[in-house]
């Protein structure tokens, strides 16, 4: 290694492949900077202790190629050093930020997994509108997207809500949150490049987006409406934290979040949840989710839609 810059020679790059012990049998490309089992456990730990994501070992060598970026950003020699920085910013910082925006999984689309959306047009949306009529006008609809990542989510919603309940007369809004500080800014933009657009009709393609041309982009890019997003809240925020909202939430979407959670962090967040609720509010988990000997203050209404009950 040299001893300057801590990095690693070509020979030596073999060997930290090998001290990095990869038990999941893949082959990966020789490491430019030195990570050993210490380095991975550490980062393993907080991410977990400030996110309450859940790395196995088979993700060591993922933890790696995320993060490199930041030490080539910083000019850190090492992952010891980059963990050392993190160590100074256990309980806060910009750095602790930056590793976990790395670390978090963004995947997301618009109407990803559609059939919630026919589910909430066809079955909650009339049943909101029958309430209404029956309350004599409570026309006050919250919805929660938690883990709503760049907002493809959140807007998915607010386009199926809109041709129903756009006349003043409805007080309907959306809170979009995440963790992820830097794909929460990509929402709260509202601004997609062509290949992100899919899932989408032309009809509402034409109806909810705008084109616009972006600095640095080849191709044109598609701009969420005004009226799209004035129905969409996006806040930063750690569903491990503290929540700031009192609301009695009508329906909340949680896909595609808890799958990075062990079972005792699923089972604290579904009985928040729960709390924070309506009584027969709808509960919408990721298509390989579920709420098996998680929680049963919810009742199975169809594959991966639920109704709170207690
Ligand atoms: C795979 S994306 C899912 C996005 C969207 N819900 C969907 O299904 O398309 C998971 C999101 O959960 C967020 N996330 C992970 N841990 C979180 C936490 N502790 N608090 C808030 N958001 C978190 C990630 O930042 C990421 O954007």
């Amino acid at each position: 290694m040299d001893k300057e810059t801590g990095r690693l020679s070509l020979a030596q790059r073999g060997s930290a492949v090998k001290q990095s012990g990869k038990g999941n049998g893949n082959t990966t490309a020789p490491q430019e900077y030195l990570y050993t089992d210490e380095d991975f456990e550490f980062i393993r730990a907080l991410v977990y202790r400030h996110a309450g994501i859940s790395l196995s070992p088979a993700k060591r060598e993922l933890v790696y190629a995320r993060l490199i970026r930041r030490l080539r950003a910083l000019g850190l020699p090492s992952f010891a050093q980059y963990c050392a920085l993190l160590r100074q910013q256990e309980n806060g910082g910009e750095e602790l930020d930056h590793c976990i925006n790395a670390i978090t999984t963004n995947l997301t689309a618009f109407f990803r997994e559609a059939y919630h959306f026919e589910f909430l047009k066809n079955t909650v949306i009339p049943e909101l509108q029958e309430r209404a009529k029956k309350s004599g006008g409570l026309r006050r609809v919250r919805i929660w997207s938690a883990g709503c990542s760049s907002g493809e989510e959140p807007y998915s919603i607010a386009m199926t809500l809109l041709p129903y309940f756009a006349s003043g007369d409805w007080d309907c809004r959306i809170l979009a949150t995440d963790l992820d500080s830097d794909t929460l800014a990509i929402g709260e933009r509202g601004v997609y490049p062509a290949d992100r657009i899919t899932g989408l009709s032309e009809e509402q393609l034409k109806r909810y987006f705008e084109t616009v041309h972006v600095e640095g982009q080849r191709s044109v890019c598609y701009k969420v409406r005004p009226e799209v997003r004035a129905m969409v809240h996006f806040r930063r925020l750690n569903l491990m934290g503290q929540w700031p909202m009192k609301g009695s939430f009508d329906i909340i979407f949680c896909r595609n979040v808890v799958i990075y959670f062990d079972k005792p962090t699923q089972r604290r967040l579904f009985d928040r949840y729960a709390d924070i609720m309506r009584d027969d509010g709808y509960l919408f988990i990721g298509h390989a989710e579920s709420l098996f000997d998680v929680c049963n203050r919810f009742k199975f209404i169809a594959h991966t839609i639920y109704r709170r009950v207690g």
